[in-house]
């Protein structure tokens, strides 16, 4: 056999073979997470990605106050009280000159600072509460914990703690309930028959900052809020927290021992639960908008039941990639270990039933609100690794959801169709006031992508259906956006506008690469998806789709806009997202691109791009990029690049630019990974390093990328 036919044939062997369950779980489990001390940065989770527990060498929360977060959990401070603006409705954004017309944006008004800021920092996620060990009241800090060990098993999403405490042996399990907000904690130790040991649950009053990391909420702001306690029964109590105009109840049902519950501590939220006369105690902690609780989710064994079932059937069901039998090249075993952390931090974090925030469920950023923009890096891995139920938990009702809002504001704004907003809650659907927030346009087209992802797997009527009128709108505003140059005869995009890398002047960026190409893909799509209907889609569609201005070209390579001074020359060109590289890495293949330029292009972000101040999905969309001009190896590079990082659980390591975690690098790697792992239409089959096949790399069940 000839050479290319031994490569074709391992590769088809490469996914004949498959990954059975048993191989699956060997992968799974030797990526476990071990600690022997708290991270400073980073708790270890249970969770369902849309309730999330952070826990600290104890298992709970005893000595970092790691958060535990969830979808419903928010809140608004109470409005300004300055005299005009009082109200959401006081708000009027700013009006910018626009191809000679002014344009309402959501920008933070000068003059009205105090309803602006209220807006961008309302409402904001919740850190609900903290639960952690209890000794007696004895001032105790973690290095007075010995032989402390820690180990999270996420075949089963199992947190196992142990530790010793003045010679006896604590030992702590935790998990989270696979759809409920409600973790389970068994605790065992001769202490809790002494009395000498117990949890507490304390609650805390949200701050005002943008960003939350490590940690969310104060503690000694008691004042602020209330508390209440009720007992239920002698092995039930539930707590009622209020904020403001926000309240929600946490329900603490116990077995296996009696124990007490008292509380709060004078001056502050902190209530003890006590376990007597046995050592052993299991606990289930609920949180919940109401007090109508789950009445199947009160039992320890239900609990881990559910948690245990639902990650097999996630680890089982998946796609799935095997690089353990590569031994020539440790860059495999990395990225093995980044794969499977990201997996299962993807599936607590992100799969939410609305787009995660950047830090997922860890602590808060951005106060706790989505980026629209951020949602397709969030939400596709789902799509490539065929898990299209955790896909489907936000798509597409978060469009149908926020459709009214974004009618409104683009007929405001003097545009036809749908303007989606950026940075946004699921509560209000409001886009948070931001000069950058109001002029970004690449979460326009975000729809098509998701819409022709999700058909491309269940090509049928009910998926052409269920998108159609978010499809309609979001074109009927792309093809209205697009402005008419006399001069040129084509259709402009910008300004004012920020493109992706929000580092130009939105007064004079005009046509960058990026976006002409995803209008392309776009306006493309929408057509496509009428005649799928078997109706016709309004002219203005082609004409806009045909007559959009050509991609900027600098000496033989793609620029990031039009008339943009100095690319490739300054320090100021060359930092930020190069998401020139997206119109062949993220985006598909079209007969648009010159493949030589695109080629040029990479070559000189290779040469010249400071990528130190790159973060997170750069990588991901320069390695498709890599792959698609059939560079497998620079994929890998970009993939391991040492910027990066995911620290020893797996937890992307934000770097200069943006706290830890942030969660689109966890994404953009599984996205990555996916074409790796079975290329894209028309190119379809495995692009893993040729020896990492030979030497017997397997990949599963991937759906293949647009
Ligand atoms: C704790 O873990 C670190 C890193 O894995 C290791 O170097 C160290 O020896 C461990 N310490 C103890 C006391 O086990
Ligand atoms: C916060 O205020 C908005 C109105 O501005 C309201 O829609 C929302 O329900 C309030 N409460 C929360 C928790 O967001
Ligand atoms: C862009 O133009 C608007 C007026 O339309 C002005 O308010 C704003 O300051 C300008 N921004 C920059 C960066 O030039
Ligand atoms: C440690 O244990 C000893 C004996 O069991 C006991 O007398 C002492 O009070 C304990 N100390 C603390 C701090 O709990
Ligand atoms: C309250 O707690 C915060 C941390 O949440 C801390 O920074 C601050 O110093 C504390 N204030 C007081 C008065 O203890
Ligand atoms: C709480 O404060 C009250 C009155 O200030 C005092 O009588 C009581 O002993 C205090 N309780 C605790 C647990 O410190
Ligand atoms: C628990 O009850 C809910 C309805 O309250 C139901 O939808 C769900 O399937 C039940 N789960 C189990 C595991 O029985
Ligand atoms: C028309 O296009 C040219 C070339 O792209 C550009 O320089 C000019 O500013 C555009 N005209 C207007 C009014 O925007
Ligand atoms: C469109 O028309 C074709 C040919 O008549 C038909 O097979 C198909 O089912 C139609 N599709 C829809 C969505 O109506
Ligand atoms: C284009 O290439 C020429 C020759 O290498 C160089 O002198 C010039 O600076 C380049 N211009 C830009 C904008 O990169
Ligand atoms: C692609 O670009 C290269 C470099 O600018 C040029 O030489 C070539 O003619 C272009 N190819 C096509 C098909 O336009």
């Amino acid at each position: 056999m000839r050479s290319l036919d031994l490569l074709v044939a391992f590769i088809c062997l490469a996914e004949a073979k498959g990954v059975p369950a048993e191989q699956r779980r060997k992968v799974v489990q030797s990526f476990s997470v071990r600690r022997n001390a708290s991270s400073d940065t980073t708790p270890l989770q249970v969770g369902n990605g849309n309730f999330a527990f952070g826990a600290d060498i104890t298992g709970l929360q005893t000595f970092k106050p790691f958060a535990i977060m969830n979808t419903w959990g928010w809140h608004n401070f109470s409005l300004p009280t300055t005299p005009g603006q009082t109200s959401v409705e006081d708000y009027t954004g700013l009006e910018w000159w626009t191809h000679g017309r002014l344009v309402s944006y959501e920008q933070p008004n000068p003059a009205q600072n105090d309803i602006s800021n209220w807006l961008r920092e309302n409402p904001h996620r919740l850190n609900l509460a903290n639960v952690g060990l209890h000794f007696g009241g004895a001032n105790v800090v973690e290095s007075d914990l010995k032989e402390k060990i820690q180990e999270l098993d996420m075949w089963s999403g199992r947190l196992t703690s142990s530790s010793k405490y003045n010679g006896s042996k604590i030992e702590v399990q935790t998990w989270a309930d696979s759809d409920s907000d409600t973790i389970a904690v068994q605790l065992q130790s001769a202490l809790l028959k002494k009395g000498s040991l117990g949890l507490f649950l304390d609650f805390p009053y949200p701050d005002k900052e943008k960003f939350n990391a490590p940690f969310v909420g104060h503690f000694n702001l008691t004042s602020k809020h209330k508390t209440t306690l009720e007992r239920l029964s002698p092995r039930s109590a539930q707590i009622k927290h209020t904020l403001d105009d926000t309240s929600y109840y946490t329900r603490i049902q116990w077995e296996g021992s009696e124990a007490t519950i008292t509380g709060p501590l004078n001056g502050t939220h902190r209530y003890i639960l006590t376990p007597k006369a046995s050592s052993k105690i299991q606990l289930v902690i609920s949180f919940a908008p109401t007090a109508n609780f789950p009445k199947n989710k009160t039992t320890y064994q239900q609990i881990t039941t559910a948690s245990r079932t639902w990650w097999h059937k996630y680890w089982t069901k998946g796609a799935f990639i095997d690089l353990t039998p590569v031994k020539s090249d440790p860059r495999a075993l990395e990225l093995q270990r980044r794969i499977i952390q990201s997996q299962y931090l993807t599936a607590v974090n992100s799969a939410s039933d609305y787009p995660p925030q950047e830090s997922g469920l860890v602590n808060n950023g951005w106060h706790g609100k989505f980026h629209l923009e951020m949602n397709l890096w969030h939400t596709l891995p789902f799509a490539r690794w065929n898990h299209f139920d955790l896909f489907h938990r936000s798509l597409p009702h978060l469009y149908t959801q926020l459709l009214p809002s974004s009618i409104s504001r683009a007929k405001k704004q003097g545009y036809k169709g749908a303007r989606w907003g950026k940075m946004t809650d699921p509560i209000t659907g409001r886009s948070s006031p931001g000069e950058i927030n109001s002029l970004l346009i690449w979460q326009q087209p975000h729809p098509m992508f998701f819409a022709e992802t999700d058909y491309l797997s269940h090509p049928d009527l009910p998926t052409l259906q269920k998108w159609d009128d978010i499809l309609t709108e979001t074109a009927n505003f792309m093809a209205s956006f697009a402005w008419y140059n006399s001069t040129t005869k084509f259709y402009d995009l910008g300004p004012p506008m920020y493109p992706v890398s929000e580092n130009t002047n939105p007064n004079i960026t005009l046509n960058p690469t990026f976006e002409l190409a995803y209008w392309r893909f776009g306006l493309d799509i929408a057509i496509k998806w009428k005649s799928r209907l078997n109706q016709s889609h309004p002219a203005i569609w082609s004409t806009v789709l045909d007559n959009l201005a050509p991609f900027p070209i600098v000496n033989n390579t793609y620029a990031t806009y039009e008339g943009i001074p100095n690319m490739w020359l300054s320090e100021e060109t060359t930092f930020d997202h190069p998401a020139q590289a997206g119109i062949f890495g993220l985006l598909p293949p079209s007969s648009q691109l010159n493949l030589t330029i695109v080629q040029n292009t990479a070559d000189k972000i290779k040469e010249t791009w400071h990528l130190e101040q790159s973060y997170g999905w750069d990588f991901a969309m320069l390695a498709m990029n890599s792959l698609r001009l059939g560079d497998v190896d620079q994929a890998v590079e970009y993939l391991l690049h040492p910027i990066f990082k995911f620290d020893d659980a797996g937890y992307a390591v934000g770097g200069e630019r943006v706290p830890t975690p942030y969660f689109p690098n966890s994404a953009g790697l599984l996205v990555a990974v996916g074409m790796m792992a079975s290329g894209w239409r028309g190119e379809e089959g495995v692009k893993l390093p040729g020896e990492w096949v030979r030497e017997g790399a397997r990949v599963e069940g991937f759906v293949t990328a647009l």
